[in-house]
């Protein structure tokens, strides 16, 4: 062979790995509305960015007649790029290559671009669409999924890790997404679950389709599993260029600031009219969320999970923060197993990743009742106040309405290293509502009351007088729990010039192996 000839091989075998499985299982693909590895990771990268690794990687199985059955990459496909600039390092399974299924030699593709992430402290996208273990790879690929995991494991709270899934991903796979920080999920074409309809079937008899078992409609409202459900893989592409732009590279460093041109000192008169005057009637507490951040922007977690609870990205003067927001709109913003759960996970991210916090506090309480009891509401409970005491990124918590008992030491409170714990004065914070505490304190007064009228109005001076003297932001004023009570309309400003002045902040946690969050 000269050397034009070696040319030409390099580039023959390059084509040949771009077809993948071939051009009749890539129709194929497209025929299912959904996009080959490669189209993915170009559309997801910035243009041109993309440099593969790996290309040439073939299996060594030979069982089943695997000898004869050989494909260039191997199912995966797997290198680095940037978006907005910034390195990431990337793996796509190729579903045209044996159904995306994993062998031992794609798991070592996978995990080649994940030590190289960690090295270079760059994020790592994981796109899924495979039928799973390999299965004519028996062990082996068992044991290429638990490199991988290990992996996951030893990069979380290190490099962000980001798994969208375009396709299938079941059985132990699913694992790997679940140890990363954000889960997208393409609406219809992606379907997550541990057992399939099939088993479940057999061992259960429960009949249940595979959309209704594990589609993105199901892990995006009803398990948590998935942080965003995107209409179409197009969307699901942005939303990991989204997701970054609020991340650092690594935990090492600070979430990125851009130029903002929403001006610091935007007063929002709207603010100070906001809350109703009855303070049982709700609000949507994301109308002050858009109000107070940079140009109206917002990147919702979880929106359709756990609704009384609001997590999401958002940038103030360009810094990139992490919200927290009881949601008074849906079960009056209650904690529940859920929101506990999917705020602690959260903020622990934010923590991880030096993104400061912000919380909007309006809480009622915790949710009360045996199924919250039985379900382990205060296991779960304890994570959120868990994740909130050990977080050491800039807190700034803004109390709105009501913050009673538990929920608002759990809330970012003062005492929670809390660093700037405001409030406006519409804030009840107290023990527990007017209504309990007077049904408590004055039990015995008002059964003596025997006639209905004079019973209503002695409960109501009471509680009036409850609202007046404890339900206010005063009481704890007072003794500095709140270190100030500002006007609504002055939020933005005020939350930008305390992100400013933390931004310097240190605090550390003492030295320990890790700690036992109560899981
Ligand atoms: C090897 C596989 C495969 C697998 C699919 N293929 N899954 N090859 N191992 N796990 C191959 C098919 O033989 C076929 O090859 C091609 O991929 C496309 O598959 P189809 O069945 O034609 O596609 P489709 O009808 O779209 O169905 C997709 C599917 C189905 C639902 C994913 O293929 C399927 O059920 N696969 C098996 C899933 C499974 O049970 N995996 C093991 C789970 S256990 P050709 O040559 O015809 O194109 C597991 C354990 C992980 O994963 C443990 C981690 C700890």
């Amino acid at each position: 062979m000269n050397r034009q000839e070696k040319i030409k091989q390099l580039i023959d075998y390059r084509q040949k790995a771009r077809l993948g499985g071939g051009e009749k299982r890539i129709d194929k693909q497209h025929e299912q509305g959904k996009f080959t590895a490669r189209e993915r990771i170009e559309m997801l990268l910035d243009e041109g960015s993309f440099e593969e690794m790996d290309m040439f990687v073939t299996h060594r199985c030979t069982d089943f007649g695997m000898q004869d059955k050989k494909f260039l990459g191997d199912g995966v496909v797997t290198g680095h790029g940037t978006i907005d600039g910034r390195v990431v390092y990337v793996y796509a399974q190729d579903f045209t290559v044996f159904g995306g299924s994993l062998s031992e030699t794609y798991a070592k593709k996978i995990c080649k671009v994940m030590d190289q992430a960690m090295k270079v402290g760059a994020p790592i996208i994981g796109i899924n669409d495979s039928g799973g273990a390999r299965i004519q790879e028996g062990v082996n690929s068992l044991a290429g999924y638990a490199d991988i995991f290990q992996r996951n494991i030893m990069a979380s709270g290190v490099v962000p890790q980001i798994s969208a899934i375009f396709g299938p991903c079941a059985g132990g796979a699913v694992y790997s997404p679940a140890l990363t920080d954000v889960v997208i999920m393409s609406d219809k074409t992606s379907y997550m679950f541990v057992t399939g309809p099939k088993v479940t079937k057999t061992v259960t008899g429960e009949d249940i389709t595979i959309e209704d078992l594990g589609g993105a409609n199901v892990h995006s409202t009803r398990s948590g599993v998935s942080h965003f459900r995107a209409d179409d893989e197009e969307e699901g592409l942005l939303l990991i260029r989204k997701v970054l732009e609020y991340m650092p590279q690594n935990n090492l460093e600070d979430p990125p600031i851009t130029p903002c041109t929403d001006p610091i000192d935007r007063i929002n008169d709207e603010l100070n009219e906001i809350i109703p005057e009855n303070p049982n009637h709700p609000y949507d507490v994301k109308d002050i969320i858009y109000t107070i951040v940079d140009r109206e922007e917002f990147l919702e977690f979880h929106r359709h999970y756990a609704k009384n609870i609001v997590v999401g990205f958002a940038k103030f003067n360009g810094r990139p923060v992490g919200i927290v927001a009881n949601q008074p709109n849906f079960l009056a913003g209650v904690l529940d197993i859920d929101a506990s759960r999917k705020a602690a996970r959260f903020v622990r991210m934010c923590d991880a990743f030096n993104i400061p916090i912000v919380t909007l506090v309006d809480v009622p309480g915790f949710l009360p009742g045996s199924a919250q009891e039985y379900g382990g509401i205060i296991i779960h409970g304890a994570k959120l106040l868990f994740a909130y005491g050990e977080a050491t990124v800039p807190k700034i918590t803004i109390t709105l309405r009501k913050s009673y008992g538990g929920a608002h030491d759990v809330m970012s409170s003062k005492q929670l290293r809390g660093d700037f714990n405001y409030a406006w004065p519409s804030a009840e914070i107290a023990v527990m509502g007017p209504k309990g505490a007077i049904e408590i304190l004055e039990g015995r007064q008002i059964r003596e009351i025997k006639d209905t009228q004079e019973r209503k109005e002695f409960i109501k001076k009471k509680e009036d007088e409850y609202v007046h003297n404890f339900a206010n932001p005063y009481q704890a004023a007072k003794y500095g729990y709140i270190d100030d009570v500002i006007e609504p309309r002055n939020t933005r400003f005020r939350i930008i010039r305390a992100l400013q002045t933390l931004a310097t902040k240190k605090d550390t946690n003492p030295p320990k192996k890790h700690s036992n969050l109560p899981l």
